[in-house]
């Protein structure tokens, strides 16, 4: 598919995900769903985070165990949708900082607007995760990354629910060095820029807007 892409495709993340594609799955289970999900997707965007020793004295003998080095990440949330995703990031890392961008899509140009920009210091010396469930067109998630950036940052990861191959394609060609974290790619955008089959529209499912 693409070499800027890992699929985290673990049979209990299909599961969950089928779950929550059901248009009959309620607010509260849609969002329980994606913050478990979340915690598997953070699992492989965060397993080449660098590692250093700290001496620790265990009940039998001191030893020099592995601890996370360097400066706190960052998790940025595209708002809204993002913060399901941010809510069980912050359960595995509770010390992240944390960012929040708000954007929404123009129904008709599909193009994104800014609402909102909250970003934590020092981007340059951290990992910086953004999450939102859903890559359509990838309008969002560049304009986000073309945000973080801007403010310094330089090793960037995209962590989504779910993920269309145009917007694939799209992030691939305006931001090769950033990864996506998926648990799936479906099958093509619809005219309204909708992903097909998708869940329908992530931030009103979690909600429970119109
Ligand atoms: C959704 C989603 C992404 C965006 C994806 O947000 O959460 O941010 O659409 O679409 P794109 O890849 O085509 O840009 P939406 O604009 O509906 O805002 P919301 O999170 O406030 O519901
Ligand atoms: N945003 C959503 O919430 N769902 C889609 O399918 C596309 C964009």
């Amino acid at each position: 598919m693409s070499d800027t892409l890992t699929l985290v495709d673990h049979p209990l993340v299909q599961h969950k995900l089928s779950l929550m594609r059901d248009k009959e799955c309620s607010t509260a289970k849609f969002r329980r769903l994606l913050r478990e999900i979340s915690q598997f997707l953070a699992y492989e965007a965060l397993r080449d985070l660098p590692l250093t020793t700290r001496r620790v004295e265990t009940p039998m003998e001191a030893m020099d165990a592995p601890v996370l080095e360097g400066k706190k990440l960052v998790f940025v949330s595209i708002l809204r949708a993002g913060n399901g995703l941010l809510d069980g990031l912050l359960e595995l890392v509770p010390g992240a900082r944390v960012g929040f961008i708000g954007l929404y899509r123009d129904p008709e140009t599909l193009h994104p607007v800014e609402y909102y920009k909250k970003l934590p210091g020092e981007l340059g010396a951290r990992p910086v995760v953004l999450v939102d469930p859903m890559l359509a067109t990838a309008n969002s998630a560049i304009a986000a990354i073309d945000n973080v950036k801007r403010a310094g940052a330089k090793d960037v990861r995209f962590i989504c629910l779910l993920a269309a191959p145009e917007g694939v394609a799209k992030m691939a060609q305006a931001h090769p060095d950033v990864r996506i974290y998926t648990a799936a790619v479906d099958s093509h955008l619809n005219d309204h820029g909708y992903i097909v089959p998708g869940l329908g529209d992530a931030g009103d499912r979690m909600f429970g807007t119109k």
